[in-house]
């Protein structure tokens, strides 16, 4: 077999922009915690001397953080004034919580993810699940931050309209439940939008729950929203007129155990939300930069977590919309279809 040089080459200058991205994606957990990016938003272009003074950090590390984040092209360097600078355009995925853009969160969840290597490692030879408790807590709040922007972006403005009727019910006054709700970002967005209906966002994993419930206090929305430890497959309830299950369907064990319980649940006239990672049917379809990121935290966070429960589907983050309306039909849907899409998310509409 004849080695292929330039092939060699191509591919090593592909690995060393790789791992100059995943030593960067360090750089940018620890940035975010340090609030450096948010100090350099509301402060202007800083030397290192200035960033360090403004965020109570040792100026010889922030130094060789900020020469880091010029040579990824995440911030402008002048040479002159020896600043750095976070353009705008930049701060609205770095440093802006609630812009559309923002993108910070999966840094987050990546940090959580390496401190739990030693378990999913394990799990590759065994094949036991890693179930979400099991988790770095980081995962979390970075799965929270990560999927909060899309919600505030489009849940209210596009994803409810492009369901048959549910904004008119919602804003006249209607049961929701938000299954496998995490910290509740989804459930706080709807009950923000519909102070008619009432809200209870269900999650089997109580420390998720006991956050949910603090947002909820902190948004002064526990009148109407209620967080309760329930899993997807017997949470409580009946005749609710929208149950949505959002980036967590895939995650679960018993999938069609889960759409089968909101089958039973489920009004008459209800409807069923299922807001799922955008992917084509065939994995050849998914080789692209989304399908690498969501193949990725598939392999170490949603894989692991369903085949942590009973019956272990193990659907993965790339299920594409053909396999999800399967489950869907085999937990009672008879009508099932895309309502709209995002870059990054499909929302299927299911209905009795
Ligand atoms: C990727 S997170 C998504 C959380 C939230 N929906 C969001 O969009 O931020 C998946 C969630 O599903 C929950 N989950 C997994 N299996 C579940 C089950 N069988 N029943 C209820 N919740 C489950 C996990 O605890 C986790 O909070």
């Amino acid at each position: 077999m004849t080695i292929d040089m330039n092939k060699v080459e191509a591919f090593a200058g592909q690995i060393l922009g790789d791992q100059g991205a995943a030593i960067t994606a360090l750089l940018v957990h620890i940035g975010d915690k340090l609030g450096l990016y948010k100090a350099l938003q509301a402060g202007g272009p800083m030397t290192s001397i200035e960033l360090a003074d403004k965020t109570g950090t040792a100026e010889r590390y922030v130094r060789e953080w900020l020469a880091n984040q010029a040579a990824s092209g995440y911030l402008e360097y002048d040479a002159e004034t020896t600043r750095f600078a976070l353009p705008p355009e930049h701060a609205m995925v770095l440093a802006e919580e609630t812009s559309p853009a923002f993108m910070v969160g999966g840094f987050e969840s990546m940090a959580g993810l390496f401190r739990d290597e030693p378990q999913l490692t394990d799990a590759f030879r065994t094949g036991d699940g890693v179930g979400w408790h099991q988790h770095d807590a980081r995962l979390f709040r970075g799965v929270e931050r990560f999927f909060k922007p899309g919600y505030l972006a489009n849940l209210t403005s596009s994803w409810i309209p492009a369901l048959d009727g549910v904004e008119a019910k919602l804003a006249a006054g209607t049961l929701v439940a938000d299954v496998g709700c995490g910290h509740g970002a989804s459930t706080l967005v709807l009950a923000r939008t519909y102070p008619q209906s009432s809200f209870v966002g269900f999650d089997s994993h109580p420390e998720s729950i006991e956050v949910a419930r603090q947002r909820a206090e902190e948004e002064g929305l526990a009148d109407r929203v209620r967080f309760e430890v329930a899993s997807a497959q017997d949470f409580p309830g009946s005749d609710y007129g929208l149950i949505c299950f959002f980036d967590c369907l895939h995650d679960m064990g018993d999938p069609v155990g889960g759409a089968a319980r909101a089958h039973q649940t489920l009004a008459d006239d209800g409807a069923v939300m299922l807001v799922e990672p955008m992917a084509g049917d065939r994995l050849e379809d998914n080789l692209h930069p989304v399908g690498r990121l969501y193949y990725g935290f598939s392999t170490v966070c949603c894989t692991p977590a369903s085949l942590s429960q009973d019956v272990g589907l193990g659907l993965g983050a790339q299920a594409g919309e053909a396999r999800l309306t399967e489950v869907l039909n085999e937990a009672g849907f008879r009508r099932v279809r895309r309502a709209t899409e995002t870059p990054v998310n499909m929302v299927l509409e299911a209905r009795k």
